[in-house]
């Protein structure tokens, strides 16, 4: 029996021609269904006319799914019904379904006890919430569902009776309608709009692969990291999430109705639903459940210069020092595999040979170094040997008979063991360190690598890549590297995938092995990654359910590793991510290619990946693969400046595309950075929030204005917290910027009508190459800027800023938190922090800007000599002017009222001494009428 959906559904589906109660839901993912192979699954084969909205052709009959054979409280007992059978496996005849509530947040958990689940630790806190979620569930005849319920509205934000729910040892499947289209995040994709598309199917993978990004067209394949979370904005503009808990190789179908098909390979269906009823409280919910990210140290919010392939150590220099001569803030050099010798962790080559001197000379200039380690160690040098003297683990096969043996015996330190031998950048044969191993040995290895290499190069932060982990060759006959002259012709790595292997070739194997067209054409979930029949921590888990955990689990060990060797919180950034990785580490969006489409997925991807719990985030500025070009390279330069992770970095052999190469790069890149720098107080304070708060950082406009639906579809601007509003331009050629303001007071802060008011609504604004690109900040804000320099740690030494944007009613706030920049932060309880709120208040014929310090540090800070206020009615009495109460002198020269802009600027040196008391108020009045 078909449950009865509204009258709305049958419309929308008339409508898009099929005139059918609901989605199909596909019964035929793999590729080449056909109407024999389609029937023989019992199935229906119905092709449509239309084969552009991706309808699947061969789909389930009415009715799969489960009944309910029983209740006991908040436990459901399901049998399975009588309806279509799972043609991956043998239903499970009975499964449960327990729900519970932790705080505001409601866990469905659809599984049986004993099977894998993913060993994340996550704090599992929660935030009280004004909202309550709650769990229904009604049959029709013989099938069961629930549906998730938003008590204030009655609105049912999960719905599952479309059907369809399928249990089975390695394949399972769970449907739900959505309550509104406007629904945000899944990845790691490269998504062409922050908004998904319900007007087609589509099938998104999901699993961790060393895959770039192809953002040339529409592409649903999986890239390195893997987020089962979304957040769904309701008609009524509640906003609500959905995290599933699963690690296993999955995918998600988005389709019409607007409905959502969910498909693993294994675990349990563990979900947990966020009530909001914001979008912002929705993250913060999410986050203080998975864990709050980390808080960079505040040098790594400076510019970041990278490239791979630079000749030697001379070549980085060069570079650097050009980007240094052309005034081009710059804090970080970024040293790819280049540095190493034979791409080996640990060792440096002899090109590179000075290196320590030359990071001791960038120390001098208050840069920093960030240099690139991969997971996998050669299984024949001394990190290997020592390795085995700590009782280090590695990925490993499951038993003797399984091991590689041709492989194997070339290595004696690795001869008498299982692990699994494989190849990534160095010559020889290579092991996966085991960051799951429950006894800490391969974590206190690591740990001693990373400290014996700092003693050798003083690096401060670390990039880890490859850890999808990333293998090449896996299952080829003839792997692309035995086309390389740099490198040997290894024997690759076959897995059990030439006869059947529960691991390597289960009964459904998901998008991201059909997208390549499935076996035949030789993709396998082990496709550029280990065996998935591997196992870890010593047997006790299984690398086909753990392996999307790599990268999160290397993230842990490497991030406090970082802490123990350096002594202080500096960053690390990891190519692979999973729900929770925001605690450890960044992520930047991977091996993009120097086109206008990558530019633009990338303004998608920060946002996505702020709402998954990662604010330190960016792109590959000037792009990666692929011969960048001026107007693109200087484009991206001045979005990239609004993103945390900030870094140019470029691939082998292509042209330089370093700022300097270009003068009209270098000036814009310089007025973009002297921007970016002068906001960084601002922007601190936004990463300070949200390892604090759970908030984002870069931020979609809908967060603000969840009520406006005009944002809901915003990909291309973003904010900077809750007060400025970038719009990137990201098409070539264009010299103006259509962005869309929504109805609220705002500000220019750039060229065209600097610190004037701008009318919301849609809007064109030029934006030449020479000007900075369109920004704003919104009435009612108190930004704190600082003067600045080229290097983040200089600008630190510099007077403060307050910018001050009023509202209508001539009133603004703000924050500022500030501490010493790289302190370990234990807890924020005791960590050594400064908090400043400001009020600022004005009528039109005086002003009052309150300061109260709301959290007392040790750090000593530079004096606010600069306040900018935009929109000012009248001039100011300069004379009137009383810091507590007391007359105060102002500088007339430096400060300046403006009739015309209607900007006030008062600049006095040594204005405000912000430690010295809890509350100081800075008054004045106005020249009389
Ligand atoms: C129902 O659940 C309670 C508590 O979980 C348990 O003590 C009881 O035995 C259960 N009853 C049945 C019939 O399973
Ligand atoms: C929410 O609604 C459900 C079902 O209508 C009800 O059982 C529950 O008590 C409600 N919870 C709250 C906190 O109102
Ligand atoms: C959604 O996809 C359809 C094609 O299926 C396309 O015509 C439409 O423009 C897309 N909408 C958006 C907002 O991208
Ligand atoms: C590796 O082990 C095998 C079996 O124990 C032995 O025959 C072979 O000589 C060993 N090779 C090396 C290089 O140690
Ligand atoms: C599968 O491949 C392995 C390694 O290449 C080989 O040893 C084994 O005989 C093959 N098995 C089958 C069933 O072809
Ligand atoms: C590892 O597993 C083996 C086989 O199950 C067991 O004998 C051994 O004690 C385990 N070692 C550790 C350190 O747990």
């Amino acid at each position: 029996m078909k449950p009865k959906r509204s009258i709305f559904y049958f419309f929308a589906f008339c409508f898009i021609g099929l005139c059918e109660a609901g989605p199909r839901i596909n019964c035929y993912p793999e590729p080449s269904a056909n109407q024999n192979l389609c029937e023989s699954r019992g199935c229906i084969w119905g092709p449509t006319q239309d084969t552009s909205d991706g309808t699947p052709w061969c789909y389930f009959k009415d009715g799969v799914g489960y009944n309910l054979a029983s209740q006991n409280g908040s436990t459901y007992n399901l049998r399975k019904n009588n309806g279509p059978k799972n043609p991956w496996g043998e239903d499970f005849q009975n499964i449960q379904i327990r729900t519970s509530t932790i705080g505001s947040v409601l866990n469905v958990k659809i599984g049986l006890d004993g099977r894998y689940e993913p060993p994340v630790d996550f704090p599992r806190a929660t935030l009280a919430s004004s909202e309550t979620l709650s769990f229904t569930t009604a049959s029709s005849d013989d099938l069961f569902w629930f549906s998730v319920i938003r008590n204030s509205t009655n609105r049912k934000i999960f719905d599952t009776s479309l059907g369809g729910l399928i249990f089975s040892d390695q394949f399972l499947q769970l449907s739900t309608y959505l309550p509104s289209e406007n629904m945000y995040g899944w990845g790691e994709n490269a998504h062409q709009s922050l908004k998904h598309n319900f007007s087609r199917y589509l099938t998104w993978g999901m699993l961790a692969r060393d895959q770039p990004p192809n953002s040339l067209n529409l592409d649903t394949m999986n890239l390195y990291g893997v987020h089962p979370f979304y957040m769904c904005l309701e008609p009524d503009g509640n906003a609500h999430g959905v995290f599933i808990f699963n690690s296993n190789p999955q995918e998600v179908t988005t389709a019409p109705g607007p409905s959502l098909i969910y498909r693993t390979i294994g675990g349990n269906l563990d979900i947990y639903f966020f009530p909001g009823p914001t979008p912002a409280l929705v993250t913060q919910q999410y986050l203080e459940f998975i864990g709050k990210p980390f808080l960079p140290a505040y040098w790594a919010l400076g510019y970041q210069l990278s490239r791979y392939g630079y000749s030697g150590l001379d070549e980085m220099k060069q570079r650097v020092g050009a980007v240094r001569d052309a005034g081009i803030p710059l804090d970080i050099a970024v040293s790819d595999i280049d540095y190493m010798n034979r791409y080996k962790d640990f060792s440096t080559n002899d090109k590179w040979s000075g290196f320590e001197d030359y990071v001791n000379q960038m120390h001098g200039w208050n840069m920093k170094l960030i240099p690139i380690f991969d997971p996998a160690v050669e299984a024949d040098y001394l990190p290997f040997q020592r390795a085995q003297s700590f009782g280090a683990k590695f990925i490993e096969w499951e038993t003797y008979s399984q091991v590689q043996t041709d492989i194997q015996k070339l290595y004696p330190m690795a001869n008498k063991t299982k692990i699994m031998l494989g190849v990534v950048w160095p010559d020889n044969h290579v092991a996966f360190p085991d960051f799951l191993d429950s006894t800490g040995r391969t974590q206190a290895w690591w740990r001693t690598e990373l400290e014996l290499y700092h003693s050798k190069l003083t690096f401060d932060g670390i990039w880890i890549d490859m850890n999808e982990p990333a293998n090449f060759g896996t299952n080829e006959q003839h792997p692309w590297y035995f086309d390389s002259a740099d490198h040997p012709d290894d024997a690759p790595l076959f897995c059990p995938t030439n006869g059947s292997n529960r691991w390597d070739l289960p009964p459904y194997q998901t998008h991201a092995v059909y997208y390549y067209g499935g076996n035949q054409n030789n993709a396998y979930l082990s496709s550029k990654t280990l065996c998935l029949a591997g196992v870890q921590n010593n047997g006790s888990y299984r690398f086909y359910d753990t392996k999307n955990l790599y990268g999160l689990t290397e993230a842990i060990s490497t991030q406090q590793a970082l802490l123990d060797v350096t002594g202080k919180r500096g960053a690390v950034v990891s190519r692979s991510t999973f729900p929770s990785a925001g605690r450890y580490a960044g992520h930047w969006l991977g091996d993009n290619t120097a086109r206008w489409e990558d530019l633009r997925t990338s303004v998608i991807g920060a946002q996505e990946f702020n709402l998954f719990g990662i604010p330190y985030v960016g792109s590959d500025v000037c792009g990666f693969l692929g011969t960048s070009n001026e107007e693109l390279c200087l484009r991206w330069q001045q979005m990239g400046a609004f993103h945390s992770f900030f870094r140019n970095h470029n691939t082998l052999r292509e042209p330089a595309q370093d700022p300097a190469v270009w003068p009209s790069v270098a000036a814009a890149t310089k007025t973009a950075n002297l921007f970016r720098y002068q906001y960084l107080p601002y922007l601190f304070s936004l990463h300070f929030q949200a390892s604090q708060s759970g908030l984002t950082v870069v931020r979609p406009v809908l967060f603000e204005y969840p009520s406006d639906s005009a944002t809901f579809d915003l990909g291309y601007q973003f904010m900077w917290g809750s007060n400025i509003m970038v719009a990137p331009v990201v098409y070539q050629g264009a010299v103006t910027t259509n962005l869309y303001l929504p109805n609220d007071v705002w500000y220019s802060l750039f060229n065209y009508m600097y610190g004037s008011r701008i009318d919301p609504g849609y809007i064109t604004v030029p934006s030449p190459t020479t000007s900075r690109i369109p920004v704003f900040v919104r009435g009612g804000s108190a930004i704190p800027r600082q003067t600045p320099t080229t290097t983040t740690t200089m600008s630190r030494f510099n007077p403060f800023e307050l910018l001050i944007a009023p509202c209508q009613l001539g009133k603004a706030v703000g924050v500022l938190y500030w501490d010493d920049g790289q302190r370990i932060v234990d807890s924020f309880d005791t960590h050594d922090y400064h908090q400043f709120d400001f009020n600022f208040v004005s009528t039109s014929s005086d002003a009052q800007l309150t300061i109260t310090r709301t959290r007392k540090g040790s750090v000593t800070l530079p004096t606010l000599d600069i306040i900018e206020i935009f929109n000012y009615p009248s001039p100011p009495n300069f004379r009137s002017f009383l810091l507590n109460g007391k007359s105060v002198n102002v500088n007339v020269q430096s400060s300046t009222y403006s009739g015309i802009t209607k900007t006030l600027y008062i600049s006095t040196q040594f204005l405000i001494d912000l430690t010295s008391a809890d509350v100081i108020t800075l008054s004045w009045s106005n020249v009389a009428k």
